[in-house]
């Protein structure tokens, strides 16, 4: 076996460097014109990329394989390359953005649905994915709040832990069916100002430790190969080049050893940040900051030699980067199978299996939120159904994120409803486009709803609305749907809305008129049958909203976990002027985080605390006990949350401390038990140690973060 200490000895200054560059695929084409003409601008040379250390994306077994191949056969010390993409929600079997995964409160299923795009990623001949992205998000103008689990730090580390399990199993050098994970984006890249992206990002220590930074943390702790950086500022500094964040926090802290690599060129955008003036010095802030591969520049490959030849940058720091990728590859088991698990045989039978096809289509129906149901959902047998709206029948239901999936494997709306219900779907009709809608297909969205007893109205932003660089200054629907809903709502039939989008929208001119409303995100592969499963009762929804649905975009940020003010609106003072409020809408979102109904109803009864004085090494035993109340078994999302009422430093009004999923027969009652300890009322103090307050806290259990009950206890040390 190679010793990679002694195989970095064998390498020329050259070669390490172009180790820590990764191409896309079509550099490494045996086109030689790509290479003296699109090439070029980029100062990439034939012998940079025989040399380079790994590639961005995948052209499925064959290619990999061929790709491989060749670069073995030029290869002078017979290193291999390393493949890496975006496997984000699935490979080829898309299961429902992470948004919507976030949304089942179902770390189990999160995890399945990962373990299932590692396997079909990885037999085409990925490595590594950039997977998961745990950005905290609090806005939802930003389109990449589709590819996070939303805005609470607990909830998102959870998640993290559990993506990363998922991808990588217990013994990623054994199990080829798995990947090594790559945290993003490190750090805080959920906090553009405005929503806007690649926005600067603005926020003290504080903030980045107690609410941005512990779902990386999560991550590594559950052993995450690799972290990638961020494109935004971190205090002022890009944090591609953030040596605070990355050599003292993240390296010195927090002890990771692994692999880091920069975003999509973020190298090179240290140039119009404004924090170096050329390429050079671009390449000296990263590597100095403890970058180990650029993506997609060659600011390293073009400059890093003339640096450590002019004294500007010790070798040494090349060395720990090429060894800690050559590390990577070789746990991986890469020196000894380059192909590992790619395998053109296995393609066909792993990708979109009938199990992966099984479990997309379980996640999807368990992370859809009913958001509103006055009587309309289930459908009942026997109703005449005009199915209308822009996502009646289109296969735009994937989301961002899901380059290998395929619209035309994913099972629309209309084919969905239709496989269960047949001749109950009396007309189909398109009523408008996202964006636009002429008077003809509004007459027709108005002929086809006449003839039938329920609407089922399918509504929602395109997914080129949302993900990276799908920033929206209104979050509204087009106005071109809420004008199809004017035009149905008339007709005085129910109206079952159910929406496809990657963000929380402001619902105005939409909840209002239906009757019911399904948030059923972008939902994947199998979504539409898995709305039909919902529609129809045979699954009752159980998604939980992990982000807060803003009441108007005025509001925004708003999230739950806020401070209390020093002069806090109340019930009480509503009508006075000099609190802290809006003069034209109210401070609440419109739907709380954890918020979510179901086809039957919950209630709950005697909270109870095992006491209430917690000694610092004791444990509070919080219980409730849970009721179906209604005719239909369900799930119900138990929340735990706690309030310090009185810190060094002001403290939430709550904070998710913990949660359980239950599954409830009509009528039955369980008893939901969470322990409290010390160790979880901890915070980070004015000196930014993390340490908890003795005195009084609040401990609140219930449905969703507006609609809990409290009780208080004491914390003695
Ligand atoms: C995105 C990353 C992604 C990378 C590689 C960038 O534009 O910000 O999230 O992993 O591209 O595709
Ligand atoms: C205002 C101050 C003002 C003070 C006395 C406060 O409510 O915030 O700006 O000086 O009242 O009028």
């Amino acid at each position: 076996m190679t010793n990679m200490n002694t195989l970095l000895e064998q390498m020329t200054l050259e070669e390490k460097i172009f180790q820590l560059m990764q191409l896309t695929p079509n550099f490494l084409s045996e086109d030689d014109a790509n290479l003296t003409g699109p090439l070029a601008w980029m100062g990439v040379t034939e012998n940079m990329v025989n040399n380079a250390g790994s590639v961005l994306s995948a052209v499925g077994a064959k290619e990999t394989m061929a790709l491989q191949k060749k670069y073995m056969e030029n290869s002078r010390l017979g290193i291999p390359l390393l493949f890496m993409a975006d496997i984000i929600h699935g490979y080829r079997t898309i299961f429902p953005v992470t948004l919507a995964i976030g949304s089942t409160w179902d770390l189990e299923l999160a995890e399945k649905s990962a373990a299932i795009a590692a396997k079909e990623s990885a037999v085409t001949g990925i490595h590594v994915t950039f997977a998961p992205m745990v950005d905290l998000v609090r806005d939802p103008r930003w389109g990449r709040v589709m590819e996070s689990t939303g805005e609470d730090p607990y909830l998102n580390s959870e998640y993290a832990r559990a993506f990363v399990r998922g991808f990588q199993g217990e013994d990623l050098a054994g199990d080829l069916d798995r990947v090594a994970a790559c945290v993003k984006h490190f750090a805080a890249y959920g906090a553009a100002e405005g929503g806007r992206d690649y926005n600067t990002v603005n926020m003290s220590e504080r903030q980045l430790r107690e609410s941005y930074l512990p779902a990386y943390k999560a991550a590594l702790d559950e052993g995450c190969e690799m972290v990638m950086t961020a494109f935004n500022t971190v205090d002022g500094i890009p944090a591609t080049g953030n040596k605070w964040l990355m050599r003292n926090l993240l390296r010195d802290e927090w002890g990771f050893d692994g692999m880091l690599i920069s975003d999509w060129g973020a190298v090179g955008e240290m140039i119009p940040h404004g924090v170096a003036a050329d390429g050079a010095e671009a390449a000296q802030k990263a590597i100095e900051a403890g970058v180990d591969m650029e993506m997609m520049t060659s600011h390293y490959a073009n400059h890093l030699k003339e640096l450590v030849e002019a004294g500007k940058v010790d070798v040494k720091l090349i060395d720990e980067s090429v060894l800690r990728i050559l590390k990577l590859k070789e746990k991986l088991g890469l020196f000894e199978n380059p192909y590992r698990a790619a395998s053109e045989e296995r393609e066909k039978e792993v990708l979109l299996s009938g199990e992966h096809r099984a479990a997309a289509r379980e996640v999807a129906a368990k992370s859809f939120v009913l958001l509103k149901n006055e009587q309309a959902l289930p459908l009942r047998s026997g109703q005449k159904l005009a199915l209308i709206g822009p996502f009646a029948e289109s296969g735009d239901i994937l989301g961002p994120w899901s380059i290998w999936g395929k619209q035309e494997e994913a099972v629309q709306l209309h084919a969905g409803l239709a496989a269960r219900l047949g001749a109950d779907i009396v007309a189909v009709a398109k009523g408008c486009e996202i964006e636009s809608a002429t008077e003809e297909q509004l007459r027709e969205a108005v002929a086809a709803a006449s003839e039938a007893d329920v609407i089922v109205l399918a509504l929602g932003e395109s997914s080129e609305m949302s993900g990276e660089a799908g920033s929206r200054g209104d979050i509204r629907l087009p106005q071109a749907q809420l004008d199809l809903i004017g035009r149905l709502k008339p007709l005085g039939k129910p109206i079952v809305v159910v929406l496809f989008n990657g963000r929380p929208l402001d619902l105005h001119g939409v909840i209002e008129e239906a009757d019911a409303l399904l948030e059923v995100w972008f939902p994947g592969t199998e979504g539409g049958n898995a709305i039909a499963d919902v529609l129809l009762g045979d699954v009752n929804p159980s998604g939980r909203l992990t982000m807060s649905f803003p009441y108007s975009v005025g509001q925004v940020p708003v999230y739950y976990n806020n401070y209390n003010t020093g002069r806090p609106l109340t019930p009480q003072n509503a009508s006075e002027r000099y609190v802290s409020k809006y003069l034209d809408m109210p401070n609440t979102p419109l739907l709380p985080f954890g918020y979510g109904l179901s086809y039957t109803t919950f209630s709950y009864s005697g909270i109870s605390l095992s006491t209430d004085v917690l000694n610092a090494e004791d444990t509070l035993h919080v219980s409730v006990d849970v009721t179906n109340t209604g005719t239909a078994a369900g799930e119900e999302v138990v929340q735990l949350y706690v309030r310090d009422m009185a810190g060094e430093v002001v403290r939430p009004l709550k904070e998710l401390k913990g949660f359980r999923k239950l599954l409830l027969q009509p009528g039955e009652t369980k008893t939901v038990t969470f322990a409290v300890t010390e160790e979880q009322l901890r915070y980070y103090h004015a000196d930014l140690q993390l340490k908890s307050d003795a005195g009084e806290f609040q401990v609140f259990v219930g449905a969703n973060s507006r609609d809990a009950e409290s009780k208080p206890f004491r914390l003695v040390k």
